[in-house]
């Protein structure tokens, strides 16, 4: 039973995108961490959305499963209505580059006009009376565009989208923003580096590579495998999430990444070496499924964050190493085929023979 103390700290808080990759992680740490509070998953269960994810947590009697689809305005704003939501954290969206420029359009629907219809519907229940309210936007580092070959992103740096995904996160964050100043929401933005981990749908480098090691496909780096990307591991990333939602100030962005750049063939490489050694292969074979092919369009060269805001306004650093995460996460890949063949089958198969069809 919650005592009084508990039951003054209860608040409804709408997560969208539960059932995707971070978003799972982040309904458990709260589920699990928080059992005063009421979790409500909001999901549509796009081909990235997976119940699977979530199955030890779906029990728990401070949490909530909806399905639905924040493009539906009408649906989302009954929602809101009728459970009375008293903060957001935003992650439901087109997450995939390549995915956005074969279909460009569908990145605007959902990361545009999906956060268009939660940031109407939150003012809408909250009208002009925000005290204790947070409206919590999770975006990327990739709004930043591309560094060259040193500096870092800061809070500060302009935003210079180049794909159509991180375009459509730009412009989500400039609406989330706009509220803030024009209507009094109260935000936080943070901006968080490539993330890894278990449960990452195997269309992302490190877990698409993982698959295809162990199935003996051929390991497709575009163009010359040179580009850099600041790796993170997701459960440090639910716990920046927990700490800026919880103490960040309103109205601010926070840079989230992990220290740790990696150009794409160097890691590769990395992930070759433990996978032949976990698979108990000759050192030299899956790096021998190595093939360079046509780069991807409009390819950033280089993403770097620096984090030091949330370090010092927050007492936030990556917890994991790149080799502790990276073991981690090949293991849980390596126990869980079943979810990878589930997540694999289907509708994703189509996807996957047109984007790498030669
Ligand atoms: P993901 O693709 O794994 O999951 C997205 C989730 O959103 C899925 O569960 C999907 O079903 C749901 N969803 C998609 N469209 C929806 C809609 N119209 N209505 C309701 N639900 C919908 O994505 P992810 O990698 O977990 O990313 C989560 C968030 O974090 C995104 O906003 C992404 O931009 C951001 N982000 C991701 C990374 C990364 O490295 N993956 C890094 C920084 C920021
Ligand atoms: P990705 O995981 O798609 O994340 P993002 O594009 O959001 O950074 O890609 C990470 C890096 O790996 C990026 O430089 C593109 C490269 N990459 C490949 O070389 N081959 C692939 O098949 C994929 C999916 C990515």
């Amino acid at each position: 039973m919650q005592d009084q103390f508990h039951k003054s700290e209860s608040l409804k808080i709408l997560l969208t995108g539960g059932a995707g990759f971070i978003g799972s992680h982040v309904i458990r740490l709260f589920v699990n961490k928080y059992p005063e509070y009421e979790i409500y998953n909001l999901d549509a269960l796009t081909y990235a959305g997976n119940l699977e994810n979530l199955e030890d947590i779906e029990a728990a009697d401070n949490y909530t499963f909806l399905k639905a689809d924040i493009n539906n305005a009408v649906e989302i704003n009954n929602l809101f209505e009728k459970y009375n939501f008293d903060k957001v954290i935003h992650l439901a969206a087109e997450s995939h580059v390549d995915r956005s420029i074969a279909d460009p359009l569908a990145f605007v629907r959902t990361n545009v006009i999906g956060t268009m219809n939660l940031l109407n519907a939150a003012k809408a229940l909250w009208k002009d009376n925000f005290k204790d309210k947070l409206f919590y936007h999770i975006s990327t580092d990739e709004v930043y565009g591309t560094l060259g070959e040193t500096g870092l992103f800061t809070e500060t740096t302009s935003y210079d989208p180049n794909s159509p995904y991180s375009a459509s996160k730009a412009s989500s964050d400039h609406f989330v923003r706009a509220y803030g100043e024009t209507y009094g929401l109260p935000y936080i933005i943070s901006n968080c580096s490539n993330n890894y981990g278990p449960n990452q749908f195997p269309e992302k480098l490190i877990p698409l590579f993982i698959n295809n090691i162990i199935q003996n496909k051929q390991l497709p780096v575009y163009g010359d495998g040179k580009y850099t990307r600041d790796w993170l591991y997701v459960i440090d990333h639910a716990i920046a999430i927990d700490l800026a939602f919880h103490q960040g100030k309103t109205k601010s962005t926070y840079n989230i990444g992990g220290f740790n750049e990696w150009q794409n063939i160097d890691l590769v490489k990395l992930l070759c070496k433990i996978m032949d050694e976990k698979l108990d292969r000759v050192q030299g074979t899956s790096e021998g499924l190595i093939t360079y092919i046509k780069d991807r369009p409009g390819h950033d060269k280089r993403y770097a964050i620096d984090a030091s805001k949330i370090n010092k306004e927050l007492g936030w650093k990556p917890s994991v190493t790149f080799e502790e995460g990276l073991e981690k996460t090949i293991d849980w890949y390596l126990n869980n085929e079943d979810w990878l063949k589930n997540v694999t089958s289907g509708k994703y198969q189509e996807y996957y023979n047109n984007q790498y069809k030669k």
